[in-house]
């Protein structure tokens, strides 16, 4: 398998009177098709850790590659069509649109990106949204959809422009247990059979059993980073690095 994402040495200090470190020293490695989920005590570090993977935050020090290019040297407007093109973010707050259509919500970052003429993009988003089970619903307004049809669409948003990452902090924190697994379902069916590249911040075990690989963060710091299920990854608890 190759590698998509890169980060060595990632630093993050808010600077203030008091600095605060959000997370230090990360460094990790992420192949094509791999499902990584990240667990973490809450305050640890992982919606930064997403941030920064994912090109929205800049690190003070240390490095990111996205698919062997070094993006330490990308100015804000390279950074905005890297993510664009090349990434997929899902949140726990779905952030759709409220004026807009689900259909498009689904369109607007084809539009942003414009990589497809207009039919196609059509094609595109209605084909996501059946296969996310919202063919019926894509005229609708996202407050007219339960909190599970909310975050599919997110999930359709995050994959219109066939991204090679999805970043997802906390999908399913918002959801019911039919709805979290029916998003679990989805992302890994995105990492087992459509070859994309899925990174989820979880707080909620079961989910974190159906990726791949866990990387555990315990203040900031990779606290492991194996297989899902090993003793390890299961949160046997480990020493803290000495800083
Ligand atoms: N803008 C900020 N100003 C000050 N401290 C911050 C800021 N953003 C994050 N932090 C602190 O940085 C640390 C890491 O935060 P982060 O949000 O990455 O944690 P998390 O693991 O995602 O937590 P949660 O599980 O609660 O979402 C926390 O101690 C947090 O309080
Ligand atoms: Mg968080």
């Amino acid at each position: 398998m190759s590698e998509v994402l890169r980060a060595e040495g990632l630093t993050r200090i808010l600077p203030g009177a008091v600095p605060v470190t959000l997370v230090r020293d990360i460094s990790l490695s992420i192949d094509h098709g791999e499902f990584v989920m990240i667990m973490g005590p809450s305050g640890s570090g992982k919606s930064s850790l997403l941030y920064l993977l994912g090109l929205l935050d800049a690190p003070t020090a240390g490095k990111v590659w996205l698919d062997g290019r070094d993006t330490s040297a990308f100015g804000e407007d390279e950074l905005a069509e890297l993510r664009l093109a090349s990434l997929g973010f899902v949140f726990q707050f779905h952030f759709l649109l409220a004026e807009f259509s689900v259909l498009d919500n689904v369109l607007l970052p084809m539009h942003r990106l414009g990589s497809l003429p207009e039919e196609g993009r059509h094609a595109r988003a209605r084909q996501l949204l059946a296969d996310l089970g919202l063919a019926d619903q894509i005229h609708r307004r996202p407050d007219q959809l339960s909190g599970g049809q909310r975050q599919r669409v997110a999930i359709a948003r995050a994959m219109a422009n066939d991204p090679l990452v999805i970043m997802a902090d906390e999908p399913t924190g918002n959801l019911d247990t039919a709805s979290s697994r029916n998003v679990r379902d989805i992302l890994s069916d995105f990492a087992r059979n459509r070859g994309k590249t899925v990174l989820a911040v979880t707080h909620d075990p079961d989910f974190a059993q159906a990726g791949d690989r866990l990387i555990r963060l315990v203040d900031g710091r990779i606290a492991s980073d194996g297989d899902t299920g090993t003793p390890d990854a299961a949160g046997m608890q480990l020493p803290t690095p000495p800083p």
